[in-house]
């Protein structure tokens, strides 16, 4: 996309719009011709040596590179990195994969490479393409887990500073169990099984029920969570069924199912069956959701 403001402006405007669905930017510095054999390896450093006044020595450079679908590369986006990373150190730079102070990105395509070097916050994610790569927790054995996890880390919660969570719809236990291994106290609702291995957790009481008859004490808990990948708008009522458990400034994790068309109504709707009791700070699809997104809201 040809913009008339710079990157740098571009991406102040997108941080302040909070996209929902554009997970990360990169902008286009440059356009080189490239044929997709090693020789494009030498392309790049050429280019990178003209451009080293965007870096300050000792800077920690990380190289994203990602390829066009369905075309043969002489190399692999990690042997781009191979062939720049004693470049950079030569250099005086310090090549690292997270926690850059500059990102070179690379986007191979046919016959040409769109680069451009930026600081990591100004792609909206310091991983290529926004694509947050987990690692499995021992025993983990729902995919689940990773949208708490990730949500935790795009929202930037810290779920230590709380001590407890009611878990809507929790089975098979991925979300349970991230809050638990967080240090939370735990109760866990859901008309489906938990993972055997979560149920003898001193921190987990586990509701075998329907959300809908369920009820809790005032202020019971500090964060709430919600996964039932169910109707929205049913998501929404039975959600705020239980707002009164939550404490002020407590906070809520929910996903937003999008099984209907209207996408845009389906979340301002959702949002507004919530808002008298909570306020929502971010709304997110997160690499971890499919078709859904995931919302972060604030008791108020
Ligand atoms: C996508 S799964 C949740 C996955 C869970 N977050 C995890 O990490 O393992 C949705 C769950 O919501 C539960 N659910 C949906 N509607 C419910 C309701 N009204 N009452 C209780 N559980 C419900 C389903 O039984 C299902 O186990």
């Amino acid at each position: 996309m040809h913009t008339s403001v710079s990157f740098s402006q571009f991406s102040d405007l997108a941080r302040a719009a909070d996209p929902i669905f554009t997970r990360h930017i990169q902008p286009v510095d440059d356009v080189l011709e490239i044929n997709r054999t090693k020789n494009d390896l030498l392309i790049l450093i050429e280019y990178l040596l003209s451009r080293m006044d965007r870096f300050q020595t000792g800077d920690r450079v990380s190289v994203q590179v990602r390829r066009a679908s369905g075309l043969n590369f002489g190399y692999t986006p990690y042997g781009v990195k191979e062939a720049l990373d004693p470049f950079f150190t030569e250099n005086g730079l310090i090549p690292v994969v997270q926690q850059a102070d500059s990102v070179v990105s690379i986007y191979l395509a046919f016959n040409r490479a769109y680069i451009g070097i930026s600081k990591p916050y100004e792609n909206l994610s310091d991983w290529p393409g926004g694509m947050i790569r987990l690692q499995k927790a021992e025993n983990q054995t729902s995919r689940s887990r990773f949208k708490l996890e990730e949500a935790c880390l795009v929202f930037d919660i810290r779920l230590s500073e709380y001590s407890s969570a009611l878990d809507l719809g929790a089975a098979p236990g991925g979300w349970s169990s991230y809050l638990l291994d967080q240090g939370l106290h735990v109760t866990a609702v859901d008309t489906g099984e938990l993972e055997p291995a979560l149920l003898n957790h001193p921190n987990l009481i586990f509701c075998k029920t329907n959300v809908s008859d369920t009820m809790f004490g005032p202020d019971a808990f500090e964060v709430l969570t919600c996964d039932m990948s169910w109707d929205p708008m049913h998501t929404a009522k039975l959600v705020s069924k239980h707002l009164y458990s939550l404490k002020k400034r407590g906070i809520a994790v929910i996903t937003i199912k999008l099984m209907h068309k209207k996408i845009r109504k389906t979340i301002d709707d959702f949002v507004r069956v919530l808002e008298p009791d909570l306020t929502c700070v971010s709304i997110k699809q997160l690499f971890h959701n499919r078709d859904e997104v995931t919302a972060f809201f604030r008791k108020t």
